[in-house]
């Protein structure tokens, strides 16, 4: 269905190479990749198995057998680079976050839609077949009304005093690290399975460390002025009360992005770590639900590419993720696909945390 889709991917870092992984499993190819250098460029092609190299953007949006550009560059370069890939009639794919500001993602998402391109934000964990059999059944009202969503996203890459990145800076990260890096996936995920939406907001901000190295290279420790981690209590349009826990300074929680929705009859909890498993609770007895089972139906199992018990990931989800986006670019319209209306309201969401933790007071949060 998506075969012979040509990629260009922008950025040679780690996601990159998850893309490019996601560009072959989808049938596509990748055409070209642009590095930060010529240097990196160069590893990049070599690393990514790509065409060629480009010498700069502009020549990598020039090329007509280019389909769809890849952005996979730090957050501030987003806006500048989707935008000009929209008005060179690719097809994007844009990295959380879309934008570090509101006003800068608003007009993404309303270039994208004058443009009439496919343009796509990797909130990619939406792409678990168990985290789809979950929605599934909140869908069909399996666990009775909602009224208590929680989970937390922690991480442990940046416990270390020295632990640095480009993410640090809020000149290259944007104003918000913790939340606006990987609290977004939670929430996006949250509202994606369970269809409410945050209302209203109140955050707390907080660091292990008060000073850090920038990740520029020098000695110096400064204030990086943005948080370790976050806590968030909001309220959903449908009534419910929720919470996260958000940090990259939780030593031996690697990638732990985990839920629990709860209704007056069943609960449902995913942990990312061990994505295949879904557990259900109920008054009688819990249920881990695989998947690749029959207990899972459609559209669930669509999304379950091995037989049970050999274990799919990240890289999986990914790769079920990028042959949707090439779906739509054909022509189909798989169901939740992230779309840069998605990664506004990321960022709508991440200055209403900022705003709520800087006032102390709960926010309202923008439809
Ligand atoms: N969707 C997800 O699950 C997910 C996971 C990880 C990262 N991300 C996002 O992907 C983006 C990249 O993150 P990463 O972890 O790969 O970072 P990284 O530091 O590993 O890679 C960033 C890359 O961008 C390159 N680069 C910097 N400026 C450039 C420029 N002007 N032109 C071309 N290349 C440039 C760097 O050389 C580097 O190769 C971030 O926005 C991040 O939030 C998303």
């Amino acid at each position: 269905m998506t075969a012979g889709m040509q990629a260009a991917i922008v950025g040679t870092g780690f996601i990159a190479g998850v893309h490019a992984h996601a560009v072959r499993a989808a049938g596509g190819e990748v055409a070209a990749v642009l590095g930060s250098g010529a240097a990196t460029t160069a590893s990049g092609v070599r690393a990514m198995g790509a065409r060629r190299g480009a010498a700069d953007l502009a020549e990598l949006l020039a090329a007509p057998d280019v389909d769809v550009v890849h952005i996979c560059t730090p957050n501030r370069t987003h806006t500048e680079m989707a935008q000009a890939a929209l008005a060179a009639g690719k097809h994007v794919i844009c990295e959380k976050p879309l934008a570090t500001s509101v006003s800068d993602a608003q007009r993404l998402t309303e270039l994208a839609g004058e443009a009439g391109r496919v343009a796509s934000v990797p909130f990619v964990y939406r792409f678990y077949s168990s985290v789809r059999e979950a929605r599934n059944r909140i869908a069909r009202d399996a666990a009775g009304p909602l009224w208590l969503l929680h989970g937390t996203y922690l991480q442990d890459w940046l416990s270390a005093s020295d632990a640095t990145n480009w993410r640090m800076d809020p000149a290259l990260g944007g104003a918000s690290r913790a939340f606006g890096d990987i609290g977004v996936h939670w929430c996006d995920l949250m509202e994606f399975t369970t269809g409410h939406r945050i209302v209203r907001l109140a955050a707390q901000l907080g660091s292990a460390y008060k000073e850090r190295h920038l990740g520029d290279g020098t000695e110096d420790r400064t204030d990086p002025g943005t948080e370790d981690g976050a806590v968030v209590v909001f309220q959903t349009d449908r009534g419910a009360m929720g919470s996260v826990v958000v940090s990259q300074v939780t030593p031996g929680r690697k990638n732990r992005l985990w839920f629990s929705f709860d209704g007056p009859d069943a609960s449902y909890s995913f942990d990312q770590e061990a994505p295949d498993a879904l557990w259900m609770g109920a008054r009688d007895q819990n249920v881990v639900l695989m998947r690749g089972t029959e207990v899972f139906g459609q559209p669930a199992s669509t999304y379950s590419r091995l037989p049970a018990g050999h274990p799919q990931g990240y890289q999986d989800a990914f790769n079920a993720y990028v042959c949707d986006v090439y779906a739509a670019v054909a022509g189909h319209a798989p169901d939740g696909l992230p779309l840069f209306a998605d990664g506004l309201r990321a960022a709508v969401l991440t200055q209403a945390v900022m705003d709520a933790a800087a006032s102390q007071t709960w926010i309202e949060v923008p439809a």
